[in-house]
Formats: structure tokens, C-alpha cells, sequence
């Protein structure tokens, strides 16, 4: 049985005092999403079942039980307690997928401060403007990564401590920096977690938007409320399930879900440290029965790609429940998972800063291909008239998407950045700033984003940062960056430049380039192509046109240009 039910009964008087109830909270208590997950557990009598099963590259693997979570996450709280953290000071994990990110994820909020998980293929640019604008005072990292901290630490003063998880002791330490070893540090069993509240800060994501730096997207540990229950209805977690969320947690998927959902719920998971490969990825969930699967429309479309005669090598029968969050779930992919599976994937839309689910195929609910699914409980959801910003009566007809603030997990703000967080609410809405239209049965159909930000593979990526970076580069005059179509990630990043005077447009200047983004921002931020042009389309005002440039890109029609001649 899963635990939601009908769909028109949960709706019915829904509150999330459920949550508040389940969890044993009530209002004005010290509330810590490190405690809930780990502490909370153990008094519940599950200390010895396993709550990590870690297997990183080449296969080695590590096992955790919820006992051992705890502990490792006091250890590293109380480490870096000792070092001076303080409860609101912002602390970066900067790691690959290892058992550290997850312990020191909860470390970090036992002690009150403020997690901030960064993706750890960001070049020492990405990772800068987002220590930058939180002002973060300690970072923890890898021997792997800690290169691209030093290239910037000169312009961090705020940086205090930039702490290695896998110090080998083979080249000396420099500034600021401090080695720390789970493995050999002395487990700390008892700590006094640090008494937080709902609206305590808890997580700091960072997400980019179509102009200006990426925001810092603020949480609360009350958000704990709408993740666990999402997670247990929507996701339909229960005790004696396998779960495997493939999401990074430097992305919010990978710590909502990935972190706090499950382990509040005291489920087991499993993790790989490692890149896509489907049949990795198929023998991943054979080998440890995997029952509920949480990926991506990317992953499904790769996996869909590598053919349907590798499944068969693995023994699937664990899989039980299959949803998917990020981008467009194409009505194919639905299908194809029901036929290859023998289950559908069940689409959930939200992002950074909703914190939680907002619209879900519940299992057990009607799945239409391609749809998004309904609102959850006690979430208003709408498509306004983007004119008149009401509501969208007809059905069918598309517009933005809008959401009645107060949901839980909701962000609080943008991190020094009132003013931008502000301009997402209109009329008693917050925009999220997607287009949908909802049907007769009340399903919701994305229909876009309202904005030019691209999303590859479900990773946004903000033209204007790739844009600016490009015009680091010796050779660029102008860029242009637009999402072009493709088949697996839907978009990937296209560059269009004009080179400064003198310089002679070849194919190796174009890999260097790429290479340079790469290196700078990410791997996926990186275009994937990049032509050049004698000039790029602009408004009469001198302004880059890049929704001519986008049109081409998808073979539409441009419409009439006189419009797009003029500022807007
Ligand atoms: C944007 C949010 C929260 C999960 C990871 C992404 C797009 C998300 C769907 C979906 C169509 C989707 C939207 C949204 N998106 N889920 N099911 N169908 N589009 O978080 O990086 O903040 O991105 O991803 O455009 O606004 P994010």
C-alpha cells in the first residue's frame, strides 16, 4: 500500500500539522534537520540499520548505520566547533560525492551553520562569486579540489578555514588550511546540537538566473516539514525500502531528497560516486535491490538510448517505485520506462527555491505521459494571464505559473539580495518562472521557461555568466549564449562570438575557448558549440538580441523584427 491514498482525500482538510504531528513538533520547539536525521533515529530504535551504502569509483564501498551517521556528523560538528564556527556562519562543502559531503552536510546544521554545497566540478570562478556572495567562512574539501581554493583565496579574507578531508601529509599545508580525517579523528557520541528553530537558517543553495550573478537561495530547518512528508507521500518511502536519488547534493534535489528527506524518515539509501554509465547504473540497483528510484529526464533519455537489451543483463524485480525531477519528462520516456521496466516514471516539479515538491504524480495516481502531475497537498497552485496576473480559467490555455506562498520548505530569500527575491511575487503569487497550462482533470503541462535561462540536463546555466566569462577570454570582442536543442539533454549551451580584430576564427581557437569555460565555470556550463559571427544581432540601444540567435537555434520563426529592434 503506498501511503497516499486517493488523491482527493489527502487534498481534503490537508494540513501540514501531519508532518508537524509525525515528527513530534510543535510550534516555537528547537527544530535541527541534523538531529532529525540522525539523532531522532537512533531514539527510535534504528541505530544499528544502515542509512548510507556508499560505493565510489572502480567500486569500493563503505556502509553506515544510522548510529555511525550520527556519530561522524557530531564529529564534525564538533570539529569544527572547535575551530570557531559559529552558529549562521555560512560553511561551503566543496566534494565529490563522499561520504564527507553527506556526514558533513548534517555536521555542519547540527552546529547552526549555514550549509552551502557547491557542485565540485565548478572552476575556481563559479566556485568564487559564490563564496563571494555569502561571505562563507570555512570550506570543506578534497585534495582534488582544494587547487581551485587556493587560486582565489587571496581575495577571500572572510575564508577562515579551508579544511581537507583526505590529507595525505605528502605536500605541506599552506594558509588556512587544516587537515581533518573521519576515520581518525575520536568519535564524538554525545553533542549538544545547537538549538535552532524554524526559521533558523539552515541551507544556501546557489542558483542562476537570466541576468546578474547566481542567487544564493535561503532555507530554513523548518523546510524539514514539507521535505519529509513529500518524500514519504511522493516518493512513498517506507521502512524497509532501497533508495537511490542520483541527484548531486551541490543541486537541491541531491540534498532535499538526497539528505534530509530520507534519512528523517529513516530510510536507507544508496550512493554512487561515479558518472552516468547505464550499465553501471543498472547493475548499481541489482546489486543492492533498489526499490525506489528518484533520477533524472536526462539519465532516463541516456538510458533509453543505450537500449533496452542491457537491461536485461541485471535483475530489475527490486524497482518499485520510479519518480523523476528537473527538467521536461517527455511523454516517450514515460512510456518507455512502463515497457523496459515494467514501471513509469512518475514526474515531480520544483526547484531550488520551492525546496520541496510542488506538482507530483503521487504513485498510485493516474500517470498521464508527459504531465507534470497535480499540486501536492496544501500547495495553491495556478497558471496566471501574464497580462492581468490572475488566474487562467479555461483549461488548456498556457500561462505562469504561480504558487500561494507559505509552504514550509519555501525560500526565505535570496542571500543579500532582497530586491530580486522580492520581484518574484506578483499579486499574491510567487513566480517560479515557468509556463504551464492544466487540464480538465486539473493536471499541469509545462509548456517553458519565461526566461532565457538554460537548462541542460537539468542544471541551469545563466547565459550572462557564461556570456561574461566568455569575454575574459583574449580572443572574444561579443558573446551571445543560447541553448540549443539535443536529443539527450534537451539543451545544451551554444556560444555565438565576434572576435577582437586580428584574430583568425579557427577550430582550434574554438576548443580553447571552450576549454577556458570549462576550466572557469564547469563542464556544463561549457558550450557545446561555438560559432563565429562578423556581428551579432542588437537593438537600435546596442543591445545583444540573443532571442534571434535562440530562434534560429530551434528553426522558428523570428516574427516581426521592427519589435525586436527596440529595447523591451
Ligand atoms: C527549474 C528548476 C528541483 C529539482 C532540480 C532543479 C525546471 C524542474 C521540472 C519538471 C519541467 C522542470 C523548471 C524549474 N524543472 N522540474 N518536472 N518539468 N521542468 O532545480 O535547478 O532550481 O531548476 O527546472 O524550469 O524552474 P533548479
Amino acid at each position: 500500500m503506498s501511503h497516499f491514498g486517493s488523491y482527493e482525500d489527502r487534498v481534503k482538510d490537508f494540513d501540514w500539522s501531519i508532518a508537524e504531528k509525525e515528527l513530534e513538533y510543535n510550534d516555537g520547539d528547537v527544530i535541527n534537520i541534523g538531529w532529525y536525521c540522525t539523532d531522532r533515529i537512533c531514539q527510535m530504535g534504528k541505530g544499528e540499520k544502515t542509512a548510507l551504502l556508499w560505493e565510489g569509483f572502480g567500486g569500493t564501498e563503505k556502509k553506515f548505520t544510522f548510529n555511525d551517521i550520527r556519530i561522524a556528523s557530531n564529529t564534525i560538528g564538533s570539529f569544527l566547533r572547535e575551530l570557531g564556527v559559529k552558529n549562521e556562519d555560512r560553511v561551503c562543502l566543496f566534494m565529490d560525492r563522499i561520504p564527507e559531503l553527506y556526514l558533513g552536510f548534517l555536521g555542519v546544521l547540527k552546529i547552526g551553520a549555514v550549509a552551502q554545497p557547491l557542485f565540485s566540478a565548478f572552476g575556481d570562478e563559479s566556485l568564487f562569486v559564490r563564496l563571494d556572495n555569502a561571505q562563507t567562512t570555512a570550506i570543506i574539501t578534497t585534495r582534488k579540489h582544494v587547487s581551485k581554493v587556493r587560486k582565489i583565496v587571496e581575495k577571500m579574507p572572510y575564508l577562515k578555514h579551508i579544511i581537507i578531508v583526505d590529507y595525505d601529509g605528502k605536500k605541506p599545508l599552506r594558509d588556512r588550511e587544516v587537515a581533518f580525517s573521519l576515520e581518525e579523528a575520536t568519535p564524538v557520541e554525545e553533542f549538544e546540537c545547537f538549538p535552532t528553530t524554524a526559521e533558523s537558517p539552515s541551507v544556501l543553495h546557489y542558483t542562476s538566473g537570466t541576468t546578474g550573478q547566481p542567487k544564493g537561495v535561503k532555507h530554513v530547518h523548518y523546510s524539514l516539514i514539507s521535505q519529509y512528508l513529500t518524500a514519504k507521500w511522493v516518493l512513498d518511502l517506507h521502512d524497509d525500502d532501497i533508495y537511490w536519488c542520483t541527484a548531486d547534493p551541490g543541486w537541491v534535489t541531491g540534498t532535499s531528497y538526497g539528505i534530509i528527506g530520507v534519512w528523517s524518515l529513516g530510510v536507507t539509501q544508496c550512493v554512487l560516486d561515479s558518472g552516468f554509465s547505464a550499465d553501471a547504473w543498472y547493475k548499481f540497483i541489482d546489486k543492492h535491490r533498489v526499490t525506489v528510484w528518484y533520477s533524472a529526464p536526462t539519465a532516463i533519455r541516456s538510458l533509453m538510448k543505450a537500449g533496452a537489451e542491457i537491461v536485461k543483463n541485471n535483475d530489475l524485480s527490486s524497482l518499485r517505485h520510479l519518480a523523476s525531477v528537473g527538467e521536461p519528462l517527455n511523454a516517450e520516456a514515460v512510456v518507455w520506462s512502463q515497457e523496459v521496466l515494467g514501471k513509469p516514471f512518475h514526474d515531480t516539479y520544483w526547484q531550488t527555491e520551492t525546496g520541496s515538491m510542488m506538482l507530483v504524480n503521487f504513485p498510485g495516481m493516474k500517470v498521464k505521459p508527459g504531465s507534470m502531475g497535480r499540486p501536492f497537498p496544501g500547495i495553491t497552485a495556478v497558471v496566471l494571464d501574464p497580462e492581468s496576473l490572475e488566474p487562467i480559467k479555461e483549461p488548456g490555455r498556457p500561462g505562469l505559473i504561480g504558487f500561494k506562498p507559505g509552504w514550509p520548505a519555501m525560500m526565505r530569500t535570496y542571500w543579500n539580495n532582497e530586491e530580486t527575491y522580492k520581484s518574484k511575487f506578483a499579486n499574491g503569487w510567487y513566480l517560479p518562472g515557468d509556463r504551464s497550462s492544466i487540464d480538465t482533470d486539473g493536471y499541469f503541462w509545462f509548456t517553458g521557461r519565461d526566461d532565457d535561462v538554460i537548462n541542460t540536463g537539468g542544471h541551469l546555466v545563466s547565459p550572462f555568466e557564461v556570456e561574461s566569462a566568455l569575454l575574459e577570454h583574449e580572443a572574444v570582442a561579443e558573446s551571445a549564449v543560447v541553448a540549443k536543442p539535443d536529443e539527450v539533454n534537451m539543451e545544451v549551451v551554444k556560444a555565438f562570438v565576434t572576435l577582437k580584430p586580428g584574430v583568425e576564427a579557427t577550430p582550434e581557437l574554438e576548443l580553447k575557448i571552450m576549454n577556458f569555460i570549462r576550466k572557469k565555470l564547469s563542464s556544463i556550463a561549457m558550450p557545446q558549440e561555438i560559432e563565429y559571427m562578423a556581428q551579432l544581432p542588437k537593438t537600435r540601444s546596442g543591445k545583444i538580441m540573443r532571442r534571434v540567435l535562440q530562434a534560429k537555434e530551434w528553426g522558428e520563426e523570428i516574427g516581426d523584427t521592427s519589435t525586436l529592434e527596440d529595447d523591451e
